[in-house]
């Protein structure tokens, strides 16, 4: 569920008209809800009632301060992957014995950053990173909490450049090598072992791969804990997917997913972990778009909008599906036509969509494309030299700029020319 709902006939963000935010703001613009991104959050936190836990929000999903700020303000942890994220966190105002550095690729000022400012703990990827970490806490005198990050080898059936779980990924030691790292882990300086890692891939639609994956996890929990290590952590990772459509076949609720983790872990007495971006953040947001022409092609009509590949560039990716709805509600029986969404990008690839149903548009009709909370604004560029879409975020019935859009003087500003030219 979430608080995107049409009002007497108009789309809204909760309890603002998006074309209020349209007029003010401009298109195109992401839209988020404060009262989803609550109630998705909670959700998880009830999953896992039941135990100590700390739901940490992957900041890779959505890194808008605002958006972090809120969640921080909630209980939430951050999962992070850089630097940039890191200092994200903090400047949200997230302690620093809530965030959980994740990635294959952490640098040595990566990790001093987060040594010095506090960390929960290093998901460790691989023993080269594990040698590094362990001379860097070393020489600065401290001790890095550590979980290796394991790769289970399971099948999470999702989209192959979302799936990370399979031995064929760069992500992860495999689980055959896991007792000698924490062997390894148990005798390097500067390194403290807390727990076990895992994450297996994004937008699982079917609970099945987690309990292949975590039944892994608990006979390896065991096994670490006969060789001696303080096995006292497990972070589950994240992934749980979202409904990108409306009908039926919705993925499974984070309380079935807190039920999963439960059955396969919840007599080791570990305090757990997860990283969700997606689920909270996902259906939390929208891309609110104008249409500047309708083209009439061969055969095909095209609804060109001001948003583009730059903007979201999931579909052109993952060949994601984003549902695009109009802002005016279609009046009841209104005929619906098939049009091919696109952006002005000049790419045949900045296509959001073919053959979408809607109600006769034209030059300046609002739309909104759906479930773009998630991956969307982080993965934005400014291809095609379009500035940066801006960010909203509503809370009942008003709204802030969190974001705002560039100027092209902000944007062309960034380049230098050099004296030689
Ligand atoms: N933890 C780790 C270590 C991850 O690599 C990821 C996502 C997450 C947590 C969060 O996964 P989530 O709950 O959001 O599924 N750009 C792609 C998704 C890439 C996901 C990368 N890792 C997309 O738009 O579908």
């Amino acid at each position: 569920m979430d608080h995107f709902n049409y009002v007497d006939g108009v789309l809204h963000a909760e309890d603002v008209p998006l074309t209020r935010i349209a007029a003010e703001v401009g298109t195109p613009v992401y839209v988020y809800s404060t009262a989803t991104l609550t109630r998705h959050f909670q959700q998880f936190q009830q999953a896992l009632a039941w135990t100590d836990h700390l739901v940490c929000f992957a900041v890779k999903s959505n890194s808008n301060l605002a958006v972090l700020k809120l969640l921080g303000n909630l209980g939430a942890g951050m999962d992070i992957v850089s630097a940039g994220e890191y200092a994200r966190a903090k400047a949200a105002g997230v302690p620093g014995d809530r965030i959980v550095f994740s990635g294959v690729g952490k640098t040595e000022p990566e990790m001093r950053m987060a040594l010095e400012g506090g960390i929960r703990q290093f998901n460790v990827e691989s023993e080269p990173e594990l040698e590094l970490l362990s001379r860097v806490a070393s020489s600065m005198g401290v001790s890095a909490p550590i979980a290796v990050r394991v790769n289970p080898d399971v099948d999470a059936k999702t989209h192959e450049k979302i799936a990370t779980g399979k031995s064929e990924n760069k992500f992860g030691i495999p689980i055959a090598r896991a007792r000698d790292v924490y062997a390894r882990a148990a005798s390097l300086p500067g390194i403290e072992v807390v727990g076990i890692d895992m994450h297996i891939g994004s937008q699982l639609t079917d609970l099945e791969p987690y309990r292949q994956a975590y039944a892994k996890m608990a006979e390896l929990t065991r096994a670490l804990r006969a060789d001696g290590h303080d096995i006292r952590r497990l972070d589950m990772g994240g992934g749980l997917g979202i409904p990108y459509t409306r009908d039926n076949n919705a993925p499974p609720l984070p309380i079935e997913y807190g039920q999963v983790i439960r059955d396969a872990v919840g007599d080791l007495g570990c305090e757990i972990e997860i990283e969700p971006g997606r689920n909270i953040s996902g259906n939390a947001g929208i891309l609110l778009s104008s249409v500047i022409y309708l083209k009439e092609g061969e055969g095909r009509d095209f609804l060109i909008l001001d948003a583009a590949m730059n903007d979201l560039i999931r579909p052109a990716m993952y060949s994601a599906h984003h549902d695009i709805v109009p802002v005016a509600e279609a009046a009841p029986g209104v005929a619906v036509a098939p049009y091919d969404v696109v952006g002005p990008v000049c790419e045949t690839g900045d296509t959001f969509e073919k053959g979408v149903q809607l109600p006769g548009l034209s030059a300046g009709d609002l739309v909104a494309l759906r479930s773009a909370g998630a991956y969307g604004a982080v993965m934005a560029s400014e291809y095609n030299s379009r500035p940066l879409v801006p960010e909203v975020l509503v809370n009942g019935d008003q709204f802030a700029v969190i974001r705002p859009r560039p100027t092209l003087e902000e944007m062309l500003g960034r380049d230098t020319i050099p004296e030689w030219l």
